[in-house]
Formats: C-alpha cells, structure tokens, sequence
C-alpha cells in the first residue's frame, strides 16, 4: 500500500454503500455512453475525492516539476535554447494552474491544496525528486518526461469528467512543443562530441529508473485502477502507458546510439509486450513518501514561494486594498 492513512479500501468502504444507488447507476451509465460529467453533475463521493486526489497530485507535478528544469534557464547552451527553456517552465507552471482550476470545480480550494503540498500530505510525481545535475539532464526531461505525460494524458483526456479532460486537451497541445524541443536537445547532444554523448549517456543511466516507476506501481499492485478505470477518469493502466512508452520511445533512444541501462529490456515480439527487469518499487514508495534525494529541497523552494507572496495575497484580498495607478 502505498497511500496514507485514508486506504482505497477503507474509502470505497464508507463511500459507496451510503450512496444512492439509482443515481449510482445513472451516473454510471452517463459514463458508460461516453457523456461528460460537470462540475454541477450528481457524482458519488467517492468519484469526486479520486478525482481530487488525482488532480490535485497531478497539479502539483507540474510546479515542483518546473524546478529541476528551471534551476537550469540561466545556465543554457545558448540564448535560443535559454529562451525555448524559459517558456517551456513557464508552461508547466500554466498547466499547474489549469489543473488547480479543475480541481476547485470538486470543492477544494486552491490554498487548502498548496498548504497540503507543502506541509506533505499531498504527493506529486516522483520523478522531480531526483537532481538535474548537467544540462544532459535537463534535456532528458524534456523529452522523455513530457513523452511520458503525453501518453498518459492523451489517453485520460478522453475520460470522463469535463474539465479535467479539457484542461488535459490544451496541456497535451504545449507538451507536443516541449517534446519537440527536448528531442531537438537530446539529438544535438547525442550526435556530438564524445564528451556529449556521455553526458547524454549518464543521463540516460541516471533517470531510466524513475522514469520506469512515472507511470507508477505495476497493475498488479496499483491501488486505485480499478475504479478509477471503471468510472473512465484513467482511460489506461499504469502498465499500459508504460509499455506504450517503451514501444515508442525505445527505438528513438536506440536509434540515437544510446543505450538503456536494463540488460532484460527487449520487446517480445511473440506477445508484443516489453519485457524489463522489474522496478524497485520499494525506492519508489521511499520517493514518494518524502524520501527521495529531492524532496526536502523542492518543498523548502514551495514554503518560501509561498511565503514571499504572501503579501501579494494579502494585499490582494483586503476589503481595503486600493488600485493606484502609476499615474495617479
Ligand atoms: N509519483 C508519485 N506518486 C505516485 C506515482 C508517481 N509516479 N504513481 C503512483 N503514485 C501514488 C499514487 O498517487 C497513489 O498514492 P495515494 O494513494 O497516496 O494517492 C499510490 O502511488 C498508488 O498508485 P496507484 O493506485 O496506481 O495510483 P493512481 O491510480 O492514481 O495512478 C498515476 C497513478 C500517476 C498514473 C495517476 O494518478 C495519473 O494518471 N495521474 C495524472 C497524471 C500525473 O499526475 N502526471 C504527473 C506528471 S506530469
């Protein structure tokens, strides 16, 4: 089990059965015809709280993840690839606010979710937990991270509760371009100099793990597919999207003179699955639950974001908070 205290179990438990269930059924036919669900729809509680949960995680995802890339905008090869940098981190900061709106439509606030990042009690994706220590690293992220939302987001933005699947639509739509500009970076280095190409290499050595555990636990082990799958907000498995990854990704990275450090990895062609050595999920549950080599740092970065807007906020919400303008 991965979660914390409030187990799907015990959720699925206390939700459904106090549930009505003629509008249980109608709302899960609604989702079987294919219809959206709105915010001012009937959903069982327990759709909404996933919902939240996921979206929340997800939103989170995209402002710590605009760190590790961020730290490297003033060290770019370059003032093109400053500027392509620049507006890329400032795009997952946009996706962040988009997915924060989704989530609001639920009923939790956009301040209760920030304060539950940063206190800890939300997650978000384990892969911003590790260090972009060479600009190699930085470009692994632009590519193959982003690759790796876009397969799951294109899939899950043809799910079933509208905003989030219409933020996911225009998220997708940016990440395209990022995907674009990390495979740019990805080639310039693997078709380099030596020194370029191992750098490339070390990065590719250093994020293959994470990468592997982004698409989370194997189907085996997730705790909340089932309903998640059943109720469409997850239009495929964790171990779907990986191997849709591996199928696409795989031969690019090959075909660059790259390797991948996993002796197993080889597609059988007989059953047309990836086969690979089994992630650790023991470090990806450590990373996740505030363990990893990152977490302490991207957190204190959050606290003190918060902390310098603060005034901002304030300013902006005091009933007598006046406009001047320049001029005046
Ligand atoms: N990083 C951090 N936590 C992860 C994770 C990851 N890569 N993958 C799974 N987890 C967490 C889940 O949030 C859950 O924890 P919780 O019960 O405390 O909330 C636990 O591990 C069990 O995983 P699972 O039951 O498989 O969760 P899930 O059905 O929600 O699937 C995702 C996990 C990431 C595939 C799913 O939430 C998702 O598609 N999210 C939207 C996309 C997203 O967030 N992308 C992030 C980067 S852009």
């Amino acid at each position: 089990m991965y979660g914390g205290g409030n187990t799907f179990e015990a959720m699925k438990a206390t939700a459904l059965v106090d549930e009505d269930p003629i509008k249980l059924a109608e709302f899960e036919a609604r989702i079987e015809r294919g219809e959206k669900i709105e915010p001012s729809d009937w959903m069982p509680q327990l759709y909404r709280k996933q919902l939240i949960r996921m979206i929340e995680q997800h939103a989170h995802s995209e402002i710590i993840g605009a760190l590790p890339e961020g730290t490297w905008i003033t060290r770019a090869p370059g003032f093109k690839r400053k500027l392509a940098l620049m507006a890329k981190v400032q795009d997952e900061v946009g996706h962040a606010q988009l997915l924060y709106g989704a989530a609001e439509t639920l009923g939790k606030s956009r301040e209760d979710m920030i304060q539950d990042l940063i206190n800890g009690k939300s997650k978000y994706s384990n892969i911003f937990n590790y260090p972009a220590f060479t600009w190699a690293d930085s470009c692994f992220i632009s590519w193959l991270v982003d690759a790796g939302a876009i397969v799951n987001q294109v899939a899950n933005s043809k799910g079933s509760y509208g905003p989030y699947c219409r933020a996911l639509e225009r998220i997708c739509a940016e990440e395209s371009f990022h995907l674009k500009y990390g495979h740019h970076c990805v080639i310039h280095l693997a078709t380099g100099t030596k020194k370029q190409r191992e750098m490339m290499q070390a990065a590719v050595n250093r994020w293959w793990a994470p990468m592997m555990h982004f698409f989370g636990p194997s189907d085996k082990i997730s705790v909340h597919s089932e309903i998640l799958m059943k109720w469409k907000v997850k239009m495929a498995s964790n171990d779907e999207c990986r191997q849709q990854f591996l199928d696409m990704y795989v031969p690019k990275i090959w075909e660059l003179g790259l390797t991948i450090p996993d002796d197993k990895l080889m597609k059988n062609e007989a059953t047309g699955q990836w086969e690979y050595t089994e992630p650790d999920w023991d470090e990806f549950k450590r990373v996740i639950n505030g363990d990893g080599p990152c977490n302490k740092e991207r957190l204190a970065v959050r606290r003190k974001a918060e902390e310098r807007g603060r005034w901002v906020r304030e300013a902006l919400l005091a009933p007598k908070a006046k406009y001047v303008t320049p001029l005046a």
